[in-house]
């Protein structure tokens, strides 16, 4: 073993201890309701992405084991290849009548979508507008893009307009990159004012709609929020989180998804999803889509938590408190844990330095009583913290 090397990486573990941001992989077994064990303690956990609780639903793990049965555990090779699983054409036909596009393509998960759509529609000859929160994935894209690319300001039209002004005519297309949701904030991105700058400056929306999809809009995402619906060139989803099960996708014209599947490398070079998570994904999808309700479970919970709370009212899902530092942010989750309650401290480098935060994501498969309980003891401990 080549020790030097050693050395330099357990100095680079020590200097990120010393910022109290080292992560540590905790084993945490999911029951149901929310409730999870880790460490041998049994918690409420408001940390965890499966918005509509779908990944413990009873249809859905059964289609699941249905499809493994029929199909095998792994698909074999990549899609482009033999992994085409039948599976695969129903569940894009779903997504793109649910979204009401036109076509849909779905790849091996959310990360893979965002780091193959970016680099596969952009060329050196285009410039990429990008929110300076865009989630790791949209970053990686970027850097994997031959384009230009400059951040604007968080949710920032101004600074976007005074980009367009200053760049655009030098380049020969022009994509502005945001979210429905930001993940970390739980604020929405500005779609409609993007989209009225796009179409002034000849420019097209890439939208990541992870945490919007399956939750607002009727469960339809983030778009569809508004009347009309703003005009988006594509917009990418995941399976992961509201849909209860892997991958991810995007929605866009029948020319894009064509696109896609000859130049988005991490479709072509990567194996197809396993048929029992496709056959997972097409359940939830018909769930949702045979009852809407059931989407607007989370957001609602989000409100109550902060109306009693007192905290601002949440524009998502997704609640994050500003806890500042490393630590204070860690004494926080601690403190929950107290009370019984899992909720993840969210540090730098996921966030930027001194905005350490709790994060709480609501599901329907919480109980009401757990929210008022929850918002009580966030009263107290935010009260003792500050
Ligand atoms: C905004 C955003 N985009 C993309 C992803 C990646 O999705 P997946 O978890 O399916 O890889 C995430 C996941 O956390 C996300 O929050």
């Amino acid at each position: 073993m080549n020790s030097k090397i050693i050395s330099l990486y357990k100095n680079k573990l020590s200097e990120i201890n010393k910022l109290s941001q080292t992560r540590k992989l905790v084993l945490t077994s999911r029951n149901n309701n929310s409730i999870v064990t880790r460490n041998e303690k049994t918690l409420i956990s408001f940390s965890c992405n499966d918005y509509l609780g779908l990944s413990k639903n009873k249809e859905v793990v059964k289609a699941s084991i249905r499809a493994t049965k029929q199909y095998g555990s792994g698909s074999g090779a990549s899609r482009l290849v033999s992994g085409n699983n039948p599976l695969y054409e129903k569940l894009e036909h779903l997504l793109a009548t649910y979204k009401k596009s036109e076509g849909a393509c779905v790849f091996g998960s959310g990360y893979l979508t965002n780091t193959g759509i970016i680099p596969a529609l952009s060329s050196n000859k285009d410039i990429l507008l990008y929110d300076e929160l865009s989630h790791s994935s949209t970053n990686i894209g970027i850097k994997l893009s031959s384009a230009k690319s400059i951040n604007f300001k968080h949710n920032d039209s101004n600074h976007v307009e005074s980009l367009l002004k200053k760049y655009r005519q030098k380049y020969f297309h022009c994509f502005i990159l945001t979210e429905g949701v930001f993940s970390m904030d739980g604020d929405r991105g500005k779609i409609k004012e993007l989209a009225f700058l796009a179409n002034k400056y000849n420019a097209s929306i890439i939208l990541d709609d992870a945490h919007g999809f399956g939750v607002l809009g009727n469960g339809r995402g983030s778009l569809h929020e508004y009347t009309p619906i703003p005009e988006i060139l594509v917009q990418m989803g995941t399976l992961s989180k509201a849909i209860g099960s892997y991958g991810g996708f995007v929605t866009a014209s029948k020319t894009i998804i064509r696109l896609l599947h000859n130049k988005a490398r991490s479709l072509i070079y990567t194996t197809g999803l396993p048929p029992g998570s496709l056959a997972a994904s097409i359940k939830s999808l018909e769930i949702i889509m045979s009852n809407s309700k059931i989407t607007n479970k989370p957001y609602q919970y989000a409100k109550l938590f902060c109306k009693i709370a007192k905290l601002p009212t949440p524009e998502s899902s997704i609640v994050s408190i500003i806890m500042h530092s490393e630590e204070n942010a860690i004494k926080a989750s601690k403190l929950f844990e107290k009370y019984g309650y899992y909720i993840g401290a969210i540090r730098p480098p996921t966030v930027p330095i001194n905005t350490s935060r709790l994060r709480f994501t609501f599901s329907s498969a919480h109980k009401k009583k757990d929210i008022i309980n929850l918002a009580e003891h966030a009263k107290n401990i935010l009260k003792r913290l500050n």
